[in-house]
């Protein structure tokens, strides 16, 4: 449901009238809803549950399966419509900001006095509605990540690719092996992940004028073309077995060597990790090829739902809130999600060589004006934007359709507001 129709479902169902303040409990059960199930994201999540739990809170979870999130925003839609907000939910990006239109969240600035010093100000600001803080964030993702099992490298001769052709030579390399050059997973949110990967190579600018400015001119590009043609191109190096594999089942094809290659946000280090495989040795991540000086960011928070009635955050709330931006949660949740802390200032030392070139790429993009918001994960365009944007590439991932056509439904699909 888009949030328009939204809109008037909560209208009908009487939940943006004004109900009174009610008083709050003391050490409440705190409902959750998020979309983290797979190994690493389980792991990573249940540090925040445990510590929840050792301040004297219930934790009830809602987890919602399905790589992105898709299907647990509409799980939270049926929530809130049916008067049942969870307390607090995985929402980020614009989303924090349609959602608090609504009038339906509580602010928790009391514990946030000082979040501003201490976050990257693109990611401060995204947590902000009407001049108060309603989401706290929890890590940075990097999108622009290639996996590469090593034993696979280094049969077809060890190089990495940082150009698209050196990237297509080393897939002919892995098809000779007898591997599946690159795994994929057929859903839409993963096939927009790599046609983002693959505007991103065509540099910040391009990627901003069509990504975040939706300009007209770009989007229409012969540029853009190229897009879509180096998007099917990749495509022939995928399996025939890709429609609905989700995105972990993909990132073990790479850990087991059935697989070549993946292109996934840096979440695919969580499963890694949790099969014992150490960067370097067992698998290689290496920025999309040309795509070493950008970084996509994608980050994920919790915003917090009226409870009752209340306007105001309960204790839990603002509990949940103060410890997913303690240093310790921080770092403790990225060492096992694959991200970095948000958090400035959070020591780097236990995090493996990934997990550091991703910080050093942050700081170096941050600077050359090459850290941009991704799409494919929520962080650059509304809901209906990147719904129509999704569409068009995912019907130009399954089909037969020429990258011209595909580009004039994307400009068309950039209108959607
Ligand atoms: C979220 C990650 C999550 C991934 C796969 C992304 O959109 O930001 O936290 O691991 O989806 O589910």
């Amino acid at each position: 449901m888009k949030f328009r129709k939204l809109i008037g479902a909560l209208g009908a169902a009487g939940l943006l009238c004004g109900v009174s303040a009610q008083a709050v409990q003391a050490a409440e059960s705190l409902s959750v809803l998020h979309w983290w199930t797979s190994g690493g994201e389980s792991k990573a999540v249940g540090v925040l549950k445990d510590d929840m739990t050792k301040e004297g809170y219930t934790w009830k979870d809602f987890a919602v399966a399905g790589g992105a999130g898709a299907a647990a925003m509409t799980a939270l839609k049926t929530q809130v419509i049916s008067g049942n907000a969870p307390s607090a939910a995985q929402i980020k990006g614009p989303l924090i900001q349609e959602w608090a239109e609504q009038g339906v969240l509580v602010p928790i600035d009391s514990v946030a006095g000082d979040w501003k010093k201490n976050l990257p100000p693109e990611i401060d600001k995204i947590l902000h509605a009407d001049g108060h803080y309603v989401a706290a964030p929890f890590s940075v993702h990097r999108v622009n990540w290639l996996w590469i099992n090593k034993a696979a490298l280094d049969k077809a001769g060890g190089k990495v690719p940082t150009t698209w052709p050196e990237f297509f030579e080393l897939a002919d390399k892995m098809k000779a092996q007898g591997i599946v050059p690159v795994a994929a997973g057929g859903q839409p949110w993963q096939d927009l992940t790599l046609w983002e990967d693959v505007v991103l190579s065509q540099g910040a600018d391009f990627y901003k004028k069509a990504i975040v400015d939706l300009d007209q001119k770009t989007l229409t590009s012969d540029q853009m073309v190229g897009v879509f043609d180096t998007v099917r191109k990749i495509e022939t190096y995928f399996d025939n077995g890709r429609t609905g594999r989700d995105w972990n089942l993909a990132t073990a094809m790479v850990i087991n060597g059935k697989a070549g290659m993946q292109f996934m946000g840096d979440w695919a280090k969580g499963e890694f990790a949790g099969a014992s495989k150490t960067a370097g040795t067992d698998y290689v991540c290496a920025p999309v090829p040309g795509t070493a000086k950008q970084y996509t960011f994608n980050v994920d928070s919790f915003v917090f739902f009226q409870q009752k009635g209340s306007k105001e955050a309960t204790p839990g709330q603002l509990a949940l809130a103060k410890t997913i931006m303690s240093p310790a949660f921080q770092e403790q949740f990225s060492l096992y999600k694959g991200s970095i802390p948000v958090r400035l200032g959070v020591s780097m030392a236990k995090f493996d060589a990934c997990g550091k070139q991703s910080y050093a790429d942050e700081q170096t993009a941050i600077k050359a004006g090459g850290y941009v918001p991704s799409l494919a994960h929520g962080m650059a365009q509304g809901d209906a934007t990147a719904g129509a944007i999704t569409d068009v590439v995912t019907k130009f991932m399954n089909s037969t359709q020429d990258s011209k056509s595909a580009v004039a439904a994307l400009a068309n699909a950039a209108k959607t507001k």
